[in-house]
């Protein structure tokens, strides 16, 4: 593997038909940003290139919902994603747009040369159809089931509930989101990836990081979730995916007889990062092929989960098909953020949204920066409340940080008046409270980058903390404040140390502090600093003007999160509020108590239905294929028929009784029992987990 000269990092260009929240902000953009603050800090060279994302139904779709043109939605959201983002420090180099001309000619340069390489098949093939709507539903047009985890809604293109890719095809019980319709299937022809070529070399490449007898990455460095997911897409096999739609809104395909056709938006997105890169490159006079094309060039793709195949996958494809560009090199994806005990939705309104965060909490950004780098769901789905927010800032940042350097400074200008005191003798350490400090300060930098290398940036934070920690138990343990009397030359040395540790948590807190960085360089009167000054001699002088002690952080009151809390359920989804039964449902438990003996013989799992059908000549009875992780999916006979139709079961999770002796009903062996809660009314509904869990999961 060769040793990088420089990084690419690109972030998910986000869609533009919404404003960004905080699930975003955890998911790719903040540790982009705190990965290439710090490569920057070390001296590296790093390209940070992010955009919008303007094609799309997801754009269109918003467009029809507000009245207006996918043309004024992209202008107003690319507007306010790009001011957000730069409020909140996220410094990309460029910050561009897809729907721009150079990223039309770029994309349709690409396919082109795919399309000259041989990379596509032409195909027409069935595809779904709205009559009422006259239009062709890729994507995001049409919902239904998700044949993976029963999310009633997923979209044609992907679940967002599960994270899997999907094709329109693979959808249960498919709806359009024009009409509301069922559509029907109508032969369309279209430009496609076979991707089925490529199985064989990415199945190596993924697991070994070998590409044409050469090393180009080492797996072991890929996150666990992002190889298991690529790998259950190897593993079903790859297959032929379709690089053009039939939309208007879109990059046109650039070929005679596709008229009306528009490349796929994640053929177009991706690229997306290529046409930012040169029109950076453009604004500053310089070459963009090395960034894509040098083989000594590292490119890592910052994104959330519900991206990886497209990143991991097909994307790759794309480039190797094309020829000349480099593959990634790494693709930190994260998982998802939950705020207050749910998923975060932008339709349901259920959201912290980054502008209304900055415009409530201005001044503020470094807090919530902080909070979620804390909680960053590196591994696995993690979750934001506002009373952790608080308590983050309370007992951290100001308790930790802030309390440290004003006591420094403090006593720096009341001793000293504003001045950096000499120590004495001559040098900082004097005696093993110094040693002690200095050896346990040394060692931080380091491991601070290398856990930034490793995108663990929850534990670099935790370390680049400790020197805020060292500093505090320091101040306790020699007491300056009890000493001046006695030992002026003690303190001085003392205080002398305390403001280089400030001087070294401005550098060691930058990444994920920009804001507060700045803030304390200009108190120390400090102006640029890189990674090799944290801790280096000579940086603070004795002698030199210091500013005056401010607060660094402010605590933030019960009474700011209560508002942030009533605001949030005042969004709370009617759907998903405790509505109050319409009628009393007897409360006694009447039946005798059994031993947990007893209750420990149920075998109680969640299933998936995978299909339903009547059963002839029973009113009641539905005949249910249900997956619970064994060979075969058990046979069940449910008496649900007058509560379900069999088109809607299949996708469902739900509880099940799996040792109950078999029995046979009409003629069919029944081989446990589905359980379902049953309303005042009679009516039946699912018992399901809050979140969907694989099939066969236990419950206890
Ligand atoms: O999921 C999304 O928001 C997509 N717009 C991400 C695109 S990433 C890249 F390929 F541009
Ligand atoms: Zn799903």
């Amino acid at each position: 593997m060769k040793t990088p000269a420089r990084t690419t990092v690109t972030a998910a260009l986000p869609y533009a038909n919404g404003p960004l929240h905080i699930g975003h902000i955890a998911g790719a953009y903040l540790p982009a940003d705190i990965y290439v603050r710090n490569l920057k800090a070390r001296g590296k060279e790093v390209l940070f290139v992010c955009g919008s994302d303007e094609h799309g139904a997801a754009i269109t779709l918003r467009a029809l919902k507000e009245g207006t043109t996918p043309q004024a939605i992209v202008d107003k959201y690319h507007a306010m994603m790009g001011k957000a983002f730069a409020d909140f420090g996220i410094e990309f180099d460029i910050y561009h747009r897809t729907s721009s001309e150079l990223h039309k000619k770029t994309s349709q340069d690409f396919f082109l040369q795919l399309n000259a390489n041989g990379a596509f098949t032409e195909n027409t093939e069935e595809q779904y159809y709205d009559a009422e709507a006259k239009q062709f539903l890729a994507d995001r047009y049409i919902i239904g089931t998700c044949p993976n985890c029963g999310n009633p809604d997923a979209y044609g293109d992907q679940c967002e509930k599960c994270g899997s890719a999907l094709s329109p095809k693979d959808l249960i019980n498919p709806r359009s989101t024009l009409s509301g319709s069922t559509p029907e299937l109508r032969p369309t022809k279209h430009w496609y990836l076979p991707m089925e070529r490529s199985q064989e070399w990415m199945t190596e490449w993924i697991n070994t990081g070998m590409l044409d007898g050469e090393l180009q990455h080492d797996p072991a460095e890929w996150k666990p979730q992002v190889l298991g997911q690529c790998n259950s897409w190897l593993k079903e096999g790859l297959r032929p995916r379709a690089m053009t739609r039939d939309l208007d809104w879109g990059v046109p395909v650039p070929l005679p007889g596709a008229e009306g056709k528009a490349l796929y938006v994640w053929l177009d997105a991706p690229i997306g990062y290529i046409s930012a890169t040169k029109q950076w490159a453009k604004d500053h006079n310089t070459e963009w092929e090395k960034w894509w094309k040098a083989d000594d060039t590292r490119l890592l793709h910052f994104i959330g989960k519900d991206n990886i195949v497209f990143h991991c996958i097909i994307f790759p494809i794309l480039l190797k098909e094309h020829g000349g560009f480099i593959l990634p090199q790494n693709v930190p994806a994260n998982e998802f953020l939950n705020l207050e005990g749910r998923k975060l939705s932008t339709s349901r309104n259920w959201a912290v949204w980054l502008h209304e965060y900055i415009e409530r909490w201005p001044d503020r950004q470094d807090e919530l920066r902080y909070a979620l780098a804390t909680i960053f769901p590196e591994f696995k789905d993690s979750e934001f409340t506002w009373k952790d927010f608080q308590d983050k800032n309370n007992n951290e940042l100001v308790a930790i940080i802030g309390n440290f350097v004003q006591r420094i400074f403090v006593l720096c200008n009341k001793y000293y008046g504003g001045k950096v005191p000499e120590p004495a003798p001559s040098n900082a350490v004097q005696g093993e409270q110094d040693t002690v400090l200095w050896a346990e300060l040394s060692g931080i930098p380091g491991k601070v980058a290398a856990d930034i290398d490793k995108f663990r940036f929850r534990d670099a934070l935790a370390t680049a903390m400790n020197a805020a920690r060292l500093g505090n138990k320091y101040l306790t343990d020699t007491e300056p404040w009890k000493l001046e009397k006695t030992d002026p030359d003690r303190v001085r040395t003392v205080l002398f140390n305390g403001l280089r540790i400030s001087a070294a948590l401005s550098v060691l807190l930058e990444p994920f502090l920009p804001f507060t960085a700045q803030k304390l360089r200009t108190m120390l009167g400090l102006g640029d600093l890189k990674w090799a000054d944290a801790l280096r001699d000579g940086l603070i002088v004795p002698g030199a003007a210091i500013g005056k002690p401010e607060h660094l952080f402010k605590p933030i009151t019960d009474a700011e999160i209560a508002v942030e809390v009533e605001r949030l359920k005042a969004n709370e989804p009617m759907d998903q509020k405790p509505t109050a039964p319409k009628a009393e449902i007897p409360s006694k438990v009447d039946k005798a108590a059994i031993a947990f003996d007893d209750f420990a013989k149920l075998d109680l799992r969640i299933g998936t239905i995978i299909a339903a059908e009547k059963v002839p000549k029973a009113d009641k009875l539905l005949k249910l294929a249900i997956e619970i992780g064994e060979a075969e999916p058990r046979t069940i006979v449910s008496g649900i028929a007058q509560h379900f139709t069999p088109e809607e079961l299949p996708g469902q999770q739900v509880l099940l009784l799996c040792n109950l002796e078999p029995r046979k009903m009409r003629g069919v062996e029944s081989q446990g029992m589905v359980l379902m809660a049953e309303d005042a009314e009679g009516k039946l509904r699912f018992v399901q987990p809050s979140e969907a869990v694989p099939a066969g999961s236990e419950v206890r």
